[in-house]
């Protein structure tokens, strides 16, 4: 019984470490964030809505910062995505404006 429990451990493990390791798709971000993100923060800061993330005084300063970033608005908005979702905005986000190293 005990082995049982370490062999069902060890399998949702490597489960839970195989979502991590797909790679994030930047193109199904770009999407997802032209459904939900866009229009609120064109209305903010100008009809350019990706002005946002290039201002001088931006908030985000790291990957890190730009994930919680992305989880904030999403939460705020009550938006019902995977993290697989989150992961692939924070890489559209990050190939096209932000350009923070990836470790
Ligand atoms: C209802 C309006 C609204 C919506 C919709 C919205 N945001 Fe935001 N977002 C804001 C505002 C306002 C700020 C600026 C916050 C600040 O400056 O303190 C912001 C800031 C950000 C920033 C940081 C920009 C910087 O300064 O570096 C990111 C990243 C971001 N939003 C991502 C998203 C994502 C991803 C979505 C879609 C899930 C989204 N936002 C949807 C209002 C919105």
């Amino acid at each position: 019984m005990k082995h049982l429990t370490i062999v069902a451990l060890l399998l949702g493990g490597l489960c839970a470490s195989h979502t991590y390791a797909v790679a994030a798709d930047a193109s199904r971000g770009a999407r997802l964030h032209g459904e939900q993100c866009v229009t609120c923060h064109a209305a903010r800061f100008g009809n350019h809505g990706n002005d946002i993330y290039t201002r001088a005084d931006r908030r985000v300063q790291s990957l890190h910062g730009l994930q919680q970033q992305v989880n904030r608005c999403k939460n705020n908005l009550q938006i019902v995505w995977f993290d697989e979702d989150v992961n692939d905005v924070v890489d559209h986000l990050n190939t096209t404006h932000y350009r923070f190293p990836q470790n």
